[in-house]
């Protein structure tokens, strides 16, 4: 896995404003703000977030297309989420980080499969990958109008060989089905070099098992409940690892002997529950 260099003291706070604020679906929102610093990060790398008398919350750092900025895509859930989706032009966050590992960059035929904000490190993968690879990309949703980044990554991939496939649970747009029913048709017929996944953690289980059936390498980038994001408080364990310190990026080698990967996880308590 490859470390960021930083000059940054990347656990002191730094305060941010928000710039623009973009609808992506009725939803999900991505957040623009000025931060030369994030706006560098490696993909898979993610943020702490404050949102001032709020909480903190993990977010994966999204990629702006401006020069200088950086970004965070933000599905509305509770109450912290809904405090960061609602915030405005002008309102104030506070960033610290970037923490992680980030995936390992493969060339040749690349598969990228995501889920809701699953999709945000790999957007940010797209945009580190060589213009001579051939990138399909499977985005999931539940239905039509919360299909989002569908534009942004056949953008970034304009100059590659690419197909961007887009799957609702609904059928309403794209494919009907699951990222997983698509990933096994494609194996049918295709191979590929490496695959690269985030989202839901039953789904990338599925997808690691069948990328490992087929021996193609295969990496997924895991979200647990985070208070420090530094190694500090544990409450993201991960079997034996953190996932904010030794992760969030791990490969199939690792995911599939980890006992919890796609079964268990740590509420925000620290008991263990069932996915
Ligand atoms: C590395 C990482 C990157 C993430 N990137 C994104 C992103 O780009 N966009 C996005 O919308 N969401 C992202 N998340 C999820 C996000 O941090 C929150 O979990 C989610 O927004 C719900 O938070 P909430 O407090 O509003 O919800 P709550 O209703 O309070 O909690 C709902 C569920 O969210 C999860 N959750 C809550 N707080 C945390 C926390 N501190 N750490 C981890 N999980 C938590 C738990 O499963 C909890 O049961 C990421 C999480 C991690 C770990
Ligand atoms: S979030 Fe505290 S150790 Fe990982």
């Amino acid at each position: 896995m490859i470390w960021l260099e930083s000059q940054r003291n990347t656990n002191s706070v730094k305060v941010v404003t928000i710039e623009k604020v973009i609808d992506e679906t009725p939803t999900v929102r991505t957040l623009v703000f000025s931060d030369e610093f994030l706006s560098k990060v490696l993909p898979g790398q993610f943020a702490m977030v404050w949102i001032p008398g709020v909480n903190e919350l993990p977010m994966s750092v999204m990629i702006s297309q401006e020069k200088s900025k950086a970004a965070f895509t933000v599905r509305k859930h509770g109450l912290a989420s809904t405090a960061l989706y609602s915030v405005k032009p002008g309102d104030q966050i506070g960033v610290r980080g970037p923490y992680g590992n980030s995936f390992t960059i493969k060339q040749g035929k690349l598969l990228l499969v995501g889920g809701g904000t699953g999709l945000v490190p790999l957007m940010r993968l797209a945009t580190f990958l060589q213009k001579t690879d051939d990138v399909t990309v499977i985005m999931g949703s539940k239905t039509k109008q919360e299909v989002f980044f569908e534009g942004l990554a056949n953008d970034i991939l304009k100059q590659n060989k690419h197909v961007v496939l887009v799957v609702t649970e609904d059928g309403t747009y794209g494919e009907s089905g699951l990222v997983t029913d698509a990933m096994q048709r494609l194996l049918k017929e295709n191979t590929f070099d490496a695959v690269y996944t985030c989202g839901p953690e039953k789904m990338m289980r599925k997808i690691v098992q069948f990328a490992a059936e087929k021996k193609i390498y295969v990496e997924a980038s895991i979200e647990r409940m985070m208070k420090c994001g530094m190694g500090l408080c544990g409450s993201c364990c991960f079997g034996e690892v953190l996932a904010c310190k030794d992760g969030t990026v791990f490969d199939g080698q690792y995911l599939l002997t980890n006992k919890e990967f796609g079964y268990t996880h740590r509420s925000k308590s620290g008991i263990m529950e069932n996915y």
